[in-house]
């Protein structure tokens, strides 16, 4: 049985939680491959709404079985808050929910880095401050990276500490170096304490969950992965640096879950009718106006992680052309259509200028991309509130061919397109 991915093809936030929803019912596993609590998405369930950033979205259906792989880092009391915050809204996710062995826990140092490293302006990515990034540097640079089937091994885990807290002190005193105010040295033996007593309360949930897949696809289990954030926050093929520090595309999910990519047949790009971005970086179609600020209005485009108003701007096909090759998609979903409504004229940004030359080609490297002006293709706006419209023909003329033209310029099908955040409020085309 062949796996589901649905990947933002965006810089996140593409209301991708609400496709993954609307497929719940056709998959026994739900799996999350990369990031970790910077990835925001508010499920209704039991008529109660949770904000959730760390538990798959899946988590919340009944029947389903949800997975935190091994490319996720995870920071132990958030786990704990979200699945208490389910528990005392009528959910109980113990067993219906697995975290890998091999994903790595992020500790207060890791905080502290990301502190220290944002508050330089030069070097500011824009981040959600959760301790993301240094924590994949962890990983990635080998001798200060704890996973989580360590946190079960009490000895070991204090020994680690011994010797990587005292590093980490010496580093964060010297990234310091007297202009940020300093935090007190951390404590080895109260952080060991701390993480303890929370692998006590995570220990029925860790498993080796790579193996458990595999088990799943051979039994011929359906499997869903939730890609988090969006494909230009890849950190290989994202707008670099200004991007996250895994691997958002389906490419991650080899490596983040342990599933071969060949499990993986069904590639759903989830966009939004037009662009948001979070953070620092290049947006080439950022609308700095009123039009902007109404679309962030009506969209409510607010960080869930963050709360900060996110950058709005036109739908970028050069972007979505280069995020859809990139991710392999099959077909698009296009969310949020009933933002645009009443405004007399739409933008598409179809091609980039760069040094007075067209271009097709989306520069990934950020400093290429701060280059590239954006050329438009202007369309008629509709008036009409599509928030009650479910079937394509009943769309305004203008919207039907709104539509159109994004499918047409993305290159893709369109399967699903919405019209609100209820569930309800979704056209199948
Ligand atoms: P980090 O993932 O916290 O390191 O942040 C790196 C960049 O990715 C920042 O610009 C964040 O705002 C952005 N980012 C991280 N997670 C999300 C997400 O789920 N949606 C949108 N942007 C995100």
């Amino acid at each position: 049985m062949p796996g589901t991915c649905v990947v933002g093809l965006q810089w996140g936030d593409e209301a991708k939680g609400k496709i993954v929803d609307l497929l719940g019912d056709q998959f026994d596993f739900v799996v999350r491959f990369n990031g970790g609590a910077n990835a925001g998405h508010t499920v209704v369930a039991n008529g109660k709404t949770f904000k959730l950033s760390l538990l798959p979205t899946g988590v919340i259906r009944k029947n389903v079985f949800s997975v935190i792989g091994n490319g996720v880092v995870v920071y132990p009391p958030r786990f704990l808050e979200e699945v208490d915050t389910l528990r005392a809204g009528g959910i109980d996710v113990s067993g219906s929910l697995s975290l890998s062995d091999h994903a790595h826990v992020i500790f207060p140092y890791h905080m502290e880095e990301e502190r220290l490293a944002e508050s330089d302006s030069e070097g500011k990515i824009g981040t959600t401050g959760r301790g993301i990034g240094p924590c994949y540097q962890d990983k990635v640079g080998r001798r200060f990276g704890i996973r989580v089937g360590e946190l079960l091994h009490p000895a070991h885990l204090r020994d680690r500490l011994n010797y990587i807290v005292p590093m980490k002190n010496r580093l964060i005193a010297a990234f310091a170096n007297g202009h940020v105010d300093a935090l007190k040295p951390l404590d080895a033996g109260r952080i060991a304490d701390e993480y303890l007593g929370h692998a006590e309360r995570i220990k029925p949930f860790i498993a080796d969950t790579s193996r458990m897949l595999q088990e799943a696809f051979a039994a011929g289990k359906r499997v869903l992965f939730e890609a988090a954030q969006g494909s230009l926050l890849d950190v290989d093929h994202g707008t670099y640096p200004y991007v996250t520090s895994s691997s958002s595309l389906p490419s991650g999910i080899w490596g983040g879950a342990g599933v071969p990519a060949k499990n993986v047949q069904r590639i759903i790009g989830v966009v939004k009718a037009y662009t948001t971005r979070v953070g620092q970086g290049p947006f080439p179609t950022e609308l700095l106006d009123d039009t902007g600020e109404r679309i962030r209005k009506v969209g409510r485009e607010y960080g869930t992680v963050t709360g900060r108003p996110r950058r709005v701007g036109w739908f970028d096909a050069v972007a979505v052309r280069y995020t859809a090759a990139l991710a392999g998609a099959d077909e698009i979903t296009i969310m949020l259509l009933d933002v645009l409504s009443g405004l007399p004229e739409l933008k598409l940004c179809t091609t980039y200028e760069i040094d007075g030359h067209r271009t097709n080609h989306f520069p990934s490297d950020s400093f290429q991309l701060e280059r590239c002006k954006p050329v438009y293709e202007s369309m008629p706006g509709w008036s009409e509130d599509l928030t009650a419209v479910r079937r394509l023909t009943d769309l305004p003329t203008a919207a039907r061919r709104y539509l159109d033209r994004v499918a047409e310029l993305a290159g893709l099908k369109v399967s699903v397109v919405s019209v609100g955040p209820d569930r309800a409020q979704t056209i199948l085309a």
